[in-house]
């Protein structure tokens, strides 16, 4: 990745040619590296199995959920974790069985968390509603279910994500597992809690585990239940600038190791002697932002009224919806001896705020020249638009070297397929 106060020049990556990448695949083109992808994974599963050998990785489809990224992460021994109807067909289509399957989020379809709840999938419950739903599901199939449920905790985060999941402070959770003991329909057998994602104090998933662990401990002296799976979700984050940092003033970006040391030493502060339940991480970003590239090519260069220049590209918002959080990288490809100056970078969009970079140092470049936006792996795949244009073909560049086209670029029957014109 770029360093991202110089602009570095990339000709390649991972050993492909950048030309030879646009030439074959047209531009933009989003390109992912599956050396890179394995490795991450393995240095997050060892950073944590090594500390603790009961972990389950469990992989945020919506972070990507390319057939092609989710098959590397279950070929790693990851499990699926989604949210949705789509994300579950889509785990299945891959013949995920549904023991491996972790179902959170807060708008399960009645029909696909029946079928979910059949297949052994383990649900985390997210709010009364649904517990209700469960709970009526279990009367129809005459059968009492295991199930998790998400906790909402303060642990300090400033983007608070109190709206998902029941409140342990406000009472909400305790008064949750007592209807599940009343009804005798459900048990609890699990308990899940996502603080936020890009949490850069490690600490946080230590007060996370404590506050957790009290709870399952009071369920458990309560109720005689013990919780088995302690599932902290995702968060951890990628190496990259948040947009709002100062230069300068950057903070460090955790280490796989940082994270598993905050978590393991959690549990083994507050786990009860003989207690050993499986510890579920949903971690997204961290696996996949950094072997995700984004090639782009300048379409024009044009001059703001005060005189600076900037560049329409041929990608933006539309397939770049981390813009919002991050200040994405750029490197350029072709050799440039010009000074860099002041510059704007746009996307091709007809919309003001479709913007790249605001301000960034860039040599003068022409029509034709392509630059590479990194990191680009996480969410920007699974939240692009087809709006205005067709999304772009993903690549990938497979450990031999070989080029792979893990999805084609869009064309006019993928937009307009399930359409009815108006007839004469
Ligand atoms: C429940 C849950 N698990 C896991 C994740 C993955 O988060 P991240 O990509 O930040 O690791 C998310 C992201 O929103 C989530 O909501």
């Amino acid at each position: 990745m770029t360093s991202l106060s110089t602009l570095n020049t990339r000709t390649s990556i991972a050993h492909a040619s950048i030309d030879q990448l646009v030439r074959e695949f047209g531009s933009p083109l989003f390109v992912f590296d599956e050396r890179s992808l394995r490795t991450q994974f393995r240095c997050y599963r060892d950073a944590f199995v090594s500390r603790y050998p009961k972990t389950l990785f469990a992989w945020s489809y919506k972070t990507n959920y390319l057939q092609a990224i989710c098959t590397l992460f279950h070929q790693e021994g990851a499990a699926a974790e989604i949210v949705s109807t789509m994300e579950w067909e889509k785990a299945r289509k891959l013949a995920i069985s549904g023991e491996r399957i972790i179902f959170n989020g807060p708008n399960k379809r009645r029909d696909t968390l029946r079928e979910a709840i059949i297949a052994g999938a383990r649900v985390n419950i997210d709010h009364f509603d649904e517990l209700q739903e469960i709970e009526e599901i279990a009367a129809e199939i005459k059968h009492p279910i295991d199930v998790g449920l998400r906790l909402s905790l303060d642990v300090g985060e400033k983007a608070t994500w109190a709206r998902f999941g029941l409140s342990v402070d406000s009472g909400e959770a305790l008064r949750a597992v007592e209807r599940m003991v009343a009804s005798e329909r459900l048990r609890l057998r699990g308990l899940h809690c996502h603080i936020a994602t890009f949490v850069l104090d490690a600490s946080r998933y230590a007060n996370q585990v404590g506050q957790m662990l009290r709870f399952a401990y009071e369920v458990e002296d309560r109720f005689g239940w013990r919780i088995d799976d302690i599932d902290v979700g995702g968060g951890f984050a990628s190496r990259c600038r948040l947009r709002h940092s100062k230069p300068g003033k950057e903070r460090r970006i955790p280490t796989a190791d940082d994270y598993a040391t905050a978590i393991v030493g959690a549990l083994r502060q507050h786990l009860r002697p003989g207690h050993e339940p499986e510890l579920i991480i949903e971690s997204g970003r961290a696996l996949v932002d950094n072997a995700g590239y984004l090639i782009t090519s300048v379409v024009a260069r044009k001059q703001l009224p005060d005189g600076t220049p900037f560049y329409v590209l041929d990608a933006g918002t539309n397939l770049l919806s981390m813009l919002a959080l991050i200040e994405i990288g750029v490197e350029t490809v072709q050799p440039n001896d010009d000074s860099p100056v002041k510059s704007m970078l746009c996307g091709p969009l007809c919309m003001n705020t479709d913007i790249v970079r605001h301000e960034i140092d860039l040599p003068k470049l022409k029509r034709g020249d392509q630059l590479v936006l990194s990191p680009a792996g996480a969410y920007n795949i699974t939240q692009s638009m087809p709006f205005i244009d067709y999304r772009p073909a993903v690549v990938m560049i497979r450990e031999n070297g070989t080029l792979k086209l893990i999805r084609a670029r869009e064309d006019l029957t993928d937009i307009d397929r399930r359409e009815d014109p108006l007839d004469e």
